[in-house]
């Protein structure tokens, strides 16, 4: 038997003294150099950066040239049809709520009976937190709804786009989209990391030249259309997207979230509209915060594509589930629309309505079909926020759309049809656009008309 080697015990010790050695020598480098270091400065204040400046400058500017903010108003009540401003009604075309479902008494009692047997939060992911049996009957309504196999539902419209995308493709892979497609599905396709092409809007021939020149590069592509587009009202040519993906095999998603309950003589969407198997579109993407009066999105297709998102998904694994009030709400909105189609009708008897008598008043309601989103173009931001500012005065709720929600000289008002509007509300908000929009054209109210000098040099006294 040999003894222990004291030459093991000395070496182990060696390294101890020189490991603890080197630590103080770094320590000591270290402190050498903080001494040497310019001080330590605070952060930039977020007051000093050029975002906030160009906020400011906008706003001083709206205060300058005497137009009241549009946005962010305070309104007393639920939004329909109608809604309160201050201790004034005014006609509504601002709301989402295109069946009249956010005040629909059956919507309301459903989400009461939800908090009261389930509370008001899902407490955290439904993967940890467990189901509740809302979330399950919706996600069964949604899918048999489209007529899919299955679907999932997200606590945000805006999310689903972001999460579901961006978990099904990624670096190997490309999007490519339509010019306008909403700033949820272009934050997916960016933060996926996969190549990104868009095409001319609704231009099937472009998109085609695009998948011509891409073709075999990338291991997967993904199509992003929309059904009913959010700021036009026209909608994707889904016939011809179905043609080109049997030729050039992409997955094509779709997002409804104007369409849903929208399109179709029952409400089921892009489909129903063009008389297309829903099954031959791989991804239906929706909000729940439209037609169904709620607030969340789903995803609907084959079960495969289901079962990839809740195992995947960030915005599902890592997000608390939908609130069962909210899904609720939806489940029950759902269930209302496929037993009352007449509703659906009405929306879009009011859509084709408005649409129609603003032409005949001459409004430029550029691409739109006449459904659930109808823009009048006015082209100029200042106008465009003005005309929103008189309409509001006569009694009318509408938003403007200023750039970079749309492209710059294409500012819009956009005005949401609900099947709760009456044909006096749709001729007197027409009547009051035609004539508001002449009054500024006459006295040539808009950026072309404003003394640029002369209002930075009154923005610079005022400080
Ligand atoms: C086309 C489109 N997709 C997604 C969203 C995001 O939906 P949500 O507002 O429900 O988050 C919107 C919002 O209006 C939209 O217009």
């Amino acid at each position: 038997m040999t003894a222990p080697s004291q030459g093991g015990d000395t070496g182990v010790r060696d390294q101890v003294l020189s490991f603890m050695k080197d630590r103080t020598r770094s320590a000591a480098a270290r402190d050498a150099e903080a001494r040497e270091m310019p001080p330590a400065r605070p952060p930039v204040s977020f007051a000093d950066l050029p975002e906030h400046h160009q906020i400011v400058t906008q706003a001083s500017a709206g205060d300058q040239l005497g137009i009241d903010n549009p946005f962010f108003r305070s309104h007393a009540g639920s939004a329909g049809a109608t809604t309160m401003v201050g201790n004034r009604e005014l006609a509504n075309f601002a709301s989402y709520d295109y069946l009249g479902m956010n005040r629909h008494a059956e919507v309301r009692q459903a989400a009461v009976q939800a908090v009261e047997r389930y509370g008001i939060s899902a407490s955290a992911s439904r993967v940890v937190a467990g189901e509740r049996p809302v979330h399950g009957e919706l996600e069964e309504a949604l899918a048999s709804f489209y007529g899919v196999e299955a679907a999932v539902v997200f606590v945000s419209g805006y999310l689903t786009n972001v999460t579901a995308i961006a978990s099904l493709i990624g670096p190997q892979d490309i999007v490519i989209h339509d010019e306008f497609i909403h700033n949820s599905a272009l934050t997916g396709a960016k933060l996926s990391g996969a190549h990104r092409r868009f095409f001319k809007h609704n231009d099937m021939e472009d998109l085609d030249r695009v998948l011509h020149s891409v073709a075999g590069r990338h291991r997967r592509a993904l199509v992003i259309v929309e059904g009913v587009y959010s700021m036009d009202g026209d909608v994707a040519d889904l016939p011809r997207l179905l043609d080109l993906r049997s030729r050039h095999g992409f997955w094509l998603m779709v997002d409804e979230a104007h369409s849903l309950g929208v399109l179709g003589r029952t409400g089921r969407g892009t489909a129903e509209h063009f008389g297309c198997r829903a099954t031959d579109v791989d991804i239906w993407m929706g909000t729940l915060s439209k037609t169904t009066a709620s607030c969340g999105g789903y995803i609907a297709g084959s079960k495969a594509l289901v079962s990839i998102l809740k195992a995947q998904a960030g915005g599902f694994v890592y997000s608390v589930g939908l609130a069962p009030a909210l899904a609720a709400s939806a489940a029950k909105s759902l269930e209302i629309i496929a037993r009352d189609p007449d509703r659906v009708e009405r929306m879009r008897a009011n859509g084709r309505y408005f649409h129609d008598a603003a032409r005949r008043h001459g409004l430029d309601t550029g691409l739109s079909i006449g459904a659930s989103v109808t823009p009048v173009i006015v082209g100029d931001s200042i106008r465009a926020a003005q005309l929103s500012n008189d309409l509001q005065d006569a009694g009318i709720n509408v938003m403007p759309i200023i750039h970079p929600a749309v492209p710059e000289g294409q500012a819009r008002l956009r005005f949401f049809i609900t099947s709760e509007h009456t044909s006096d509300q749709l001729d007197f908000a027409v009547a009051q656009t035609a004539e508001k929009l002449q009054s500024l054209v006459d006295r040539n109210f808009g950026i072309q008309s404003v003394d640029v000098a002369e209002l930075l040099a009154r923005m610079a006294v005022k400080g």
